[in-house]
This record gives structure tokens, sequence and C-alpha cells, in this order.
């Protein structure tokens, strides 16, 4: 049933759309470093696999090989390099990623040039065990040798494959719908890159509805994302997602960190994972001042009942549905 991701991304390849999203994951890893001071909700040796989160959340942007730059961003190892020469101690590399995973902005990002020519990375709502567990495996593993990717990627792919196995429903419905948002992330850029926010918006509007579909198949899960304020009306969630909606909006109101829930039924367990806006969504899902005109037109024109405007930064766009069944 769960097939690596490669299948994801394959299927990705071939549909499209403009997203975000997150979550909640996994088994504790080896022993992970226990001298960094950054809070989190979890304890150290409860952390989840920090190649794990790589290989579903960042790898489809981020090639792990360091001789492939894949042209919507910068190699994994490159951002090692940078950030390991600006922060030597373990404790500092882990507090500056976590802290641009928490809010990619032009504020928190090292990288300018990066920035300039890929535009900024989407947010990826990692809760903060997660960012610091993908933070401790960036620092502890020669990721940035060349040789990893020979030598060690394969390795790791199998060890998280062996242990897929015992997986909780939370945790896999976050790796789809991660693994999803993580290639739609990708294609949706690549297209803003190449051809322009207005390229971008045709481009979601008639690849959106695809995936949902190819995902059920491969996967006997449906993923979809739904929102109170929807573009699409199609996308509209319906009252007990407006009620999760509604406690991961309190959550994030009160500065809390937004705990995904999974609802179990008969035959199909239900997880939920939210998707938080950063700067790169405002381009089309901002006030009137954030959003081209032209880009604002056409927006109008395909969805003449549009609600999903007016966002700012770190506010809740919505939410990951993952049906699994049992
Ligand atoms: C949809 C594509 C995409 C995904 C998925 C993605 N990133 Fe990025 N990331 C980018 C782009 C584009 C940049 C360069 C622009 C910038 O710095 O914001 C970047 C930059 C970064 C940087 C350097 C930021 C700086 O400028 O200082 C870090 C660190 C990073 N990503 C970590 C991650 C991690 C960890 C994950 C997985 C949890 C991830 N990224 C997933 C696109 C992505
Ligand atoms: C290039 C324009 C563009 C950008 C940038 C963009 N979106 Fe969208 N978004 C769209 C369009 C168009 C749709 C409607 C797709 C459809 O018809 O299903 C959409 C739909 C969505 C939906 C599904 C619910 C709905 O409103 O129909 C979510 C959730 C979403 N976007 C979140 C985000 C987030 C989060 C970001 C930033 C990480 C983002 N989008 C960036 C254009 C964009």
């Amino acid at each position: 049933m769960k097939r690596s991701w490669v299948v994801i991304t394959l299927l990705g390849l071939l549909i499209v759309s403009c997203s975000d999203s997150s979550v909640n994951e996994e088994n504790s890893h080896e022993e992970m470093a226990v001298n960094t001071n950054i809070d989190t909700l979890n304890q150290v040796d409860l952390l989840p696999d920090g190649f794990q989160l790589l290989e579903s959340t960042c790898f489809a942007c981020h090639s792990p090989n360091s001789n492939n730059e894949f042209n919507v961003a910068p190699t994994i190892a490159t951002i090692k390099t940078v950030y390991l020469n600006k922060f030597n101690a373990e404790v500092d590399f882990v507090a500056a990623i976590q802290s641009f995973l928490a809010n990619p902005s032009n504020e928190t990002a090292l990288m300018d040039d990066a920035v300039t020519l890929y535009g900024l990375m989407p947010q990826m709502s990692l809760q903060s065990s997660q960012s610091k567990a993908v933070a401790l495996y960036l620092y502890q593993n020669n990721i940035a040798d060349a040789m990893w990717y020979t030598n060690e990627y394969p390795k790791e792919q199998e060890r998280i494959l062996a242990n897929s196995e015992n997986k909780s429903y939370v945790d896999r419905g976050f790796e789809y719908a991660m693994a999803t948002k993580s290639v739609l992330g990708k294609n949706l850029k690549g297209k803003i890159n190449s051809e322009g926010t207005l390229a971008a918006v045709n481009f979601c509007n008639l690849n959106a509805v695809h995936f949902t579909d190819s995902m059920s198949i491969e996967y006997n899960a449906e993923i979809k994302r739904v929102s109170d304020k929807p573009r699409n009306a199609n996308n509209q969630a319906n009252d007990q997602e407006l009620e999760i909606i509604q406690d991961f909006k309190a959550q994030l109101a009160n500065g809390e960190e937004i705990v995904p829930i999974t609802i179990d039924e008969e035959e199909n367990v239900f997880g939920y994972y939210p998707i938080v806006t950063n700067d790169m969504c405002l381009k089309c899902h901002g006030d009137a001042a954030s959003i081209e005109e032209e880009t604002h037109s056409k927006i109008q024109l395909l969805y003449p009942q549009d609600k999903a405007t007016g966002y700012a930064t770190n506010q809740l766009r919505g939410i990951w549905v993952v049906e699994m069944l049992k």
C-alpha cells in the first residue's frame, strides 16, 4: 500500500496545483543529539525520523544529489554548507534552520541569491519536533559530501521502507499529504519561475483537480485540500472539516503549534493537517495590494465566487484531508 515517495513523485509530475500544508510524524530515531536548547513539545528521544521527513517533504525540491540541482531550489548539500559556514555549533545550526522553517520569509532567509533566483520557499508547516529532527539530521550526517548520495542515501531509503509497516495513521496521512504538497509546490514554483504568476494560475486551474484521483488509486487513500474560504467551490469544507478548521485557527491564534488529528470511522481513518500561508502565497491569496492586477483579473474570471483572498502571512488557508482505508 505505501509504496515509497518515488511513486508519488512520478505521479506528481503529471499533476499540479498551488499547495501547502502540514503536520505530524514518526518513529523515534537513533540517538538524536541532546545538546540543543530549543523548546519542543516532544522529548529528544521521541523525535521523528529526520531522513524520512527530508525524503517525503524536502527532496522533491532540494535534490539529495549534490551534483544535480533541480530548477526550483538549491541542493540540500548547498543549504547545509551555507548554514554550516555561518553556524558552526550544532545548537546554532539547528536553531537557524528551525527559525527559517517556522516562517520562510525574506527576513529569515540567509540565501538571498536563491530567493532572487527561485523565489521564497513555501511554508511546509512542520511541527517544531519535526523541524528539529530535520535540522539535526542535516547537521549530524555528511549529507553535503558528494559520496553521501551514492553510498548512504540508498541505505537510508531501505531503512525507512523497512520501518514503514508500523506507522500510525496520523503519520501515514502526513506523509501522503506532504509528499503531494512538496511535489505540487515544486511544480507551482517551476511554473511561476519560468512563466510568471499569471501562467501559474492557469496551471493550477487546469491541474489541481486531477491529483486527488491519481492519489486515491495509488494509495487507497484520498487526498484533498479544503477551506472555509475556498477559491474553487469544490474545495468548500463540510461541517466536520469546518470545526477542525476552527480548532486549528484557535491554536494558531494562541501561538500554539497546530496539532494534526485523526478521526476513526468504521472503515476509514481521516487525517487532518493544517495549510498555513507564507509570503509566497500572497501573490494569489493576499489582499488587493499583493496580487498583480493581471493575476487578479484572471482569478476572477476563472473563479467568479473566489473567497480565497485577503490572507496575510501565517494564517490558516485550509486543511489537508487524507482518507485512509483501514
Ligand atoms: C516546493 C519546493 C520546496 C520544498 C518542498 C522545500 N523547499 Fe526549502 N527552499 C525552496 C526554495 C525555492 C528555496 C530558496 C529560496 C529561499 O531561501 O527561500 C529554499 C530554501 C531553503 C533553505 C535555505 C533558506 C535560506 O535562504 O536561508 C532551507 C534551510 C530549506 N529550504 C529547507 C527545507 C526543508 C528542511 C524542507 C523540507 C521540510 C524544504 N526546504 C522543502 C523550495 C522548497
Ligand atoms: C499562482 C497562484 C497561486 C499561488 C502562488 C498559490 N495559490 Fe493556492 N490556489 C490557486 C488557485 C488558482 C487555486 C484553485 C485551484 C482549483 O481550482 O482547485 C488555489 C487553491 C488553493 C487551495 C485549495 C482550496 C481553495 O481555496 O480552493 C489551497 C488550500 C491553497 N490554494 C493554498 C495555497 C498556499 C498555502 C499557497 C502558498 C504556499 C498558495 N496556495 C499559493 C492559486 C495560487
